[in-house]
């Protein structure tokens, strides 16, 4: 590393507050206060860690809808209201004064950086942006037609293979190394994976660019000509990596945990987190909102039809990238980042149909009282996914880039736990359902 960055991590996770309140729950005879802990946002959760050895029971909440894994300092949201902060800062703020490796320094440090600070991230960045050489031969292992999702959790995993001098969860220094390795080669590793896929050369990073103009240049530049990066489709690069920073505990950030718990390295546990976002109910959304508009203008370009569609019931047809399961107000991400789209959409030549189609089902569906009364808005993935079309980037990379986004959030949320004092391996229980004892069978009676 070239210049320290910040001696150690800062953030501490705020612990919450147990208050005077107690709920008693008796069961079987058997009785238990359960402590009542509050959030500096105010939110109210029961601290159930004696609920077995008080009582014989656990609890049973499939999906986890009810509840807390861990305090935690990092994000805070609330869905009613439309609110999203980080460490405290509305995103609105950071969207419009900060870039991508600010945000990422402020979540995973838990402060925004000093110039000094800020100037020593970034170069400690931009110095471990390539991989090593020998990685690169991976790409020739793996097939031309497979999903770049798939090689960046490999190449990903495949980082503790060749860093294994940054692997010890217990040594900050490495921690660090790891933690700036990451946020460096992720793009890299990304916009390889897009390059194998379309059979062009890789292209080495550049120091002298921008994180966002750097994995642009990756992406879209081949080595017999001169690459131009337009400065607007940086920028809305930079928007739209800050707001996918983080978005709490999630499931691809749940998984990061989950998998750090066991005190595996940070390679490991972010291979696991994007393999976690992979999955269409989680980063997939953006690449369906973007297929579905495909659908509309295939056939016909009629958006009227189609939100009647949605609002008939048995259907089975939703209109994808309206509603969210949190944000029943507004997505404030989406908001942030509409501006940002309607500002590509009057820029770039508008001949591809779909621009058009998807600025129709817009004001159709928000104009429509299905969807007012539902509380139903365009959310996050329907414009990221327009901007990504706008932008030239590919369907299978949408993913790729919420990934390249959420990178310093799960980073962030692994090194919390870690620091945290009450640590300990996640494991859930569970509720046997299965076939009671029974008597073997040997096989010739089976
Ligand atoms: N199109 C049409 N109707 C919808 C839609 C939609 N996109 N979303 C919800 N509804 C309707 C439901 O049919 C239901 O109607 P009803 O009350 O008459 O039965 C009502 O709105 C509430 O819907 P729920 O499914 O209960 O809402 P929930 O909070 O569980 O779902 C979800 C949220 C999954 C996001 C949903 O709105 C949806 O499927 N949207 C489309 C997919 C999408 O865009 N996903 C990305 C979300 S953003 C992200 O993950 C970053």
């Amino acid at each position: 590393m070239s210049a320290p960055i910040a001696n150690s991590i800062r953030s501490t996770p705020w612990p919450g507050t147990h208050s005077d309140e107690q709920a008693s729950l008796s069961l079987e005879g058997r009785s238990v206060e359960l402590p009542v802990v509050v959030g500096s946002e105010g939110e109210k959760a029961l601290d159930i860690s004696r609920l077995r050895t008080g009582t014989g029971f656990i609890t049973l909440d499939e999906g986890y809808v009810n509840t807390g894994s861990t305090t935690s300092g990092i994000t805070f949201l609330n869905g009613e209201e439309g609110i999203l902060r980080y460490r405290g800062y509305p995103i609105e703020e950071l969207a419009a004064r900060c870039d991508f490796i600010e945000v990422a320094y402020l979540l995973i440090y838990g402060e925004l950086p000093k110039k000094p600070e800020l100037d020593a991230f970034r170069h400690s960045l931009s110095n471990h942006s390539m991989i090593h050489e020998d990685m690169r031969s991976f790409y020739n292992g793996f097939p031309r037609d497979a999903h770049p999702m798939a090689i960046v959790g490999s190449v990903v995993g495949a980082l503790s293979t060749f860093y294994q001098d940054s692997l010890d969860v217990r040594d900050p220094k490495q921690v660090e190394v790891s933690v700036h390795r990451l946020l460096a080669k992720l793009p890299t590793i990304a916009a390889y994976s897009y390059k194998k896929s379309i059979g062009q050369p890789l292209i080495y990073p550049r120091n002298d660019r921008s994180y966002c103009e750097n994995f642009l240049e990756m992406m879209f530049a081949v080595p017999c000509e001169e690459y131009e990066i337009d400065p607007d489709f940086a920028k809305a690069l930079e928007m739209l990596l800050i707001v996918h920073a983080d978005h709490e505990q999630n499931c691809s950030t749940s998984t990061v945990r989950m998998v750090g718990s066991s005190d595996a390295n940070l390679f490991a546990s972010i291979s696991a987190g994007v393999s976690a976002l992979w999955g269409p109910l989680h980063g997939g959304a953006n690449q369906a909102c973007v297929q579905m508009l495909e659908q509309i203008v295939a056939d016909g370009g009629d958006v009227k039809k189609y939100v009647e569609l949605a609002k008939k019931k048995g259907s089975g047809f939703r209109l994808m990238g309206f509603g969210h399961r949190v944000y029943k107000n507004y997505d404030p991400r989406a908001t942030l980042i509409k501006a940002t789209c309607d500002k590509l959409l009057a820029k770039i030549d508008r001949n591809d149909p779909l621009f058009d189609i998807a600025q129709q089902l817009e004001e159709v569906a928000r104009a429509d009282e299905y969807f007012i009364e539902r509380k139903l808005y365009p959310n996050v993935d329907f414009y990221s996914g327009v901007i990504y079309r706008a932008m030239g980037i590919p369907e299978q990379m949408f993913t790729v880039l919420f990934a390249m986004g959420r990178l310093p959030g799960w980073i962030a949320h692994w090194m919390e736990m870690h620091q945290s004092p009450t640590k300990r391996i996640c494991r859930p229980r569970q509720i046997y359902s299965g076939e009671t004892c029974r008597k073997f069978v040997p096989l010739d009676q089976r």
